[in-house]
């Protein structure tokens, strides 16, 4: 089992991070492989829309997505970690996953995906549901906890002192590990569930 974990915020060792570290002590605890990207430090643009993805399957601006593309591809669940900007994901973040998940074009059905969201204050419920949209577009489940996956805390550091945050994040990994662990039985015992060949219709015939 391996997730692959994406941390959005540009300070590798802010709140986000200790989130992030708490789930991770719980996968090493299960025995799941965790690889940690950090993006939001990065100089990430967003898709122009070019299209060249279509036929080659990769983006046209050959950077860290590029290099995300095959880890994604072998992972088992994926966890997109952000602080909140303006009750929204941080803007690097939300490029990186914007061409992550368009320009690939590998099966994503069944990968387990969880959000993680971190603020001083407010915009926590938003962003979890942006985030959540790039898994519910793409056949993933996605995995929850006791409460919205959130974190407080403004300074580095501060969110080391927000428990119930702390608790969410352990059980989160938790269950993420356990659905992961079904799911794969479920492939070996029923295989992935049957797909219909697509029907694109943008609302006009
Ligand atoms: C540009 C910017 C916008 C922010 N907007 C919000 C916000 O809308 N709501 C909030 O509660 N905190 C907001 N914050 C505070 C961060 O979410 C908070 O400091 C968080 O701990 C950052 O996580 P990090 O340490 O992992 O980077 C903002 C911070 C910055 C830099």
């Amino acid at each position: 089992m391996k997730v692959l974990i994406i941390n959005g915020s540009p300070r590798p060792n802010g709140n986000t991070s200790i989130a992030l570290k708490e789930m991770e002590k719980v996968f090493a605890a299960e025995g799941v492989e965790t690889e940690i990207l950090q993006i939001g430090n990065k100089d990430i643009r967003s898709c122009v829309a070019c299209g060249s993805c279509a036929k080659t399957g990769a983006c046209v601006f050959d950077d860290i997505v590029n290099e995300a593309a095959p880890k994604f591809e072998a992972c088992d669940g994926l966890v997109v970690a952000s602080p909140v900007y303006y009750a929204s994901a941080n803007a690097t973040l939300v490029a990186f996953l914007t061409r992550l998940f368009y320009s690939t074009h590998f099966d994503k059905t069944m990968k387990v995906g969880a959000s993680v969201v971190c603020a001083r204050r407010g915009g926590l419920s938003a962003t979890f549901d942006e985030l959540n949209k790039f898994f519910t577009i793409s056949g993933m489940p996605v995995a929850s906890s006791r409460y919205w996956n959130s974190i407080h805390g403004r300074l580095p550091g501060e969110a080391s002192q927000d428990e119930e945050g702390l608790l969410t994040m352990r059980t989160l990994a938790r269950n993420m590990t356990f659905l992961m662990k079904s799911i794969a039985l479920g492939k070996e015992a029923y295989g992935l569930p049957e797909k219909e060949a697509p029907v694109s219709t943008n609302f006009i015939r």
